[in-house]
């Protein structure tokens, strides 16, 4: 009789079970190597809650392809349960009117108390949470491979002239200086870095964030263009296209010896195997030692009408924001966690620094969201910029002036 109770009991749990065992379908755009061992965490403690991870990977550095497939689904009324959105995207998504509320969860778990004001804001929609947010890339790094560098004796440059300087040593010495993939996010990620360092942080802020004609379209941007245009005899004839994560494997192999890149980067180097200080050095830009370009990974919920989903979603929410998460998953993925006080204990150094770097930023008002990750304008605006800067890479007849006149043009784009 015993026996039969027990086994009864069990059976009427497995079926509560299977029946609370959520399908969480989850877009995202982490398929390099440290993406994917920092993503294969998070869908490991969702399994631990009892659900079902259902993968939704579309391939392609910073997400442009993954924001092309969420459209569809979303317009043929068959969005995923949660998607990788960041910066003002929530704000458009949320004008939608398809996302789903994460305020009992925020609630329960204390965000408000937890997260930094800023990131906080961005998560919110009409005073709602609709974003769960995952950690803080820092965008202005440049990677170095250091056995490279010590073959012409050169330290890890500081400033661009030590850092042209560099690169002119290295060519000469037949070794690649750059590695670079020529795609439209990439062209841009390096270029906002050039602007950081060359223009400082109130020409950034000018340019990016208030979208001002006139900085737009002045000599220090004409000298950002001049420098950023500068780089490109240092990179190889096969960067167009190239995807970032095959440019980082170049310096990970010593097939090139830098790579500005944010620290993503990081996780491909780590999940190789290398260890930082020793094996490649992580160095703030020329330029950009006491500024900082952040770029905040989150996920936003879909409205669904299924409950398990919501269960699901609220589990994903929830687990997201977890300091257990943050901390495993920022190891894996080369960001930091978002979480106010976390403990960097476990972080290396490149880690650490950035960690200290955001919150003395923060202070002295030197911390500003990455244009080129989607941190600080209307995503059609970040387009036609996008546009401008490749086109200028890729055409070596475009002054620096005429570009910059085009910059002004693209930023009036909504
Ligand atoms: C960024 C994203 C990072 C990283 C990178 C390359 O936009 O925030 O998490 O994945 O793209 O794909």
């Amino acid at each position: 009789m015993q026996t039969l109770r027990i086994t009864l009991c069990a059976a009427a749990m497995t079926v509560a079970f299977a029946a609370n065992a959520a399908e969480v379908e989850v877009l995202h755009w982490w398929t390099s190597g440290g993406e994917a061992k920092a993503a294969g965490e998070l869908k490991k403690m969702l399994e631990a809650k009892g659900d079902k991870w259902k993968d939704f990977a579309v391939a392609g550095g910073a997400g442009e392809n993954a924001m092309t497939a969420l459209k569809t689904r979303v317009v043929s009324g068959n969005p995923p349960a949660a998607a990788q959105i960041k910066g003002p995207a929530i704000q458009e998504w949320g004008d939608e009117g398809v996302l789903a509320s994460l305020d009992d969860v925020a609630k329960a778990d204390g965000w408000d108390k937890v997260l930094p004001k800023v990131v906080i804001d961005t998560m919110k929609y009409k005073g709602h949470y609709v974003a769960a947010p995952v950690n803080v890339h820092r965008v202005n790094w440049l990677w170095v491979n250091p056995e490279l560098l010590k073959k012409v004796n050169a330290k890890a440059p500081t400033t661009w002239d030590e850092f042209f300087k560099t690169a002119e040593a290295l060519q000469k010495a037949g070794i690649q200086p750059v590695a670079y993939g020529g795609q439209p996010w990439q062209d841009s990620t390096v270029f906002e870095t050039v602007a950081l360092g060359v223009g400082g942080v109130d020409f950034y802020k000018k340019a990016f964030i208030n979208l001002d004609q006139g900085t737009l379209k002045s000599a220090t941007m004409v000298k950002v263009l001049e420098t950023y245009k500068k780089i490109k005899p240092y990179t190889d004839k096969n960067a167009a296209g190239r995807e970032w994560n095959l440019a980082t494997s170049m310096v990970i192999n010593g097939k090139a010896a830098m790579q500005f890149m944010g620290d993503w980067a990081k996780g491909e180097f780590l999940a190789a195997g290398k260890v930082p200080g020793k094996d490649f050095l992580c160095v703030a830009a020329p330029g950009t030692a006491n500024a900082y370009t952040f770029n905040i990974d989150s996920f936003a919920m879909f409205k669904l009408a299924n409950k398990d989903a919501v269960k699901g979603q609220n589990d994903l929410a929830s687990t997201l924001v977890s300091p257990q998460f943050q901390e495993i998953f920022n190891l894996n993925k080369g960001s930091i966690p978002v979480r106010l006080g976390a403990d960097m204990s476990k972080f290396d150094d490149c880690g650490k620094q950035s960690a200290k770097d955001f919150a003395a930023d923060n202070k002295s008002g030197s911390l500003v969201p990455s244009f080129a990750h989607g941190m600080a304008m209307h995503s059609a605006t970040q387009g036609a910029i996008y546009d401008v800067v490749s086109q200028y890479w890729n055409d070596d007849n475009m002054t620096a002036k005429a570009a910059a006149d085009k910059l002004a043009t693209a930023a009036k784009t909504k």
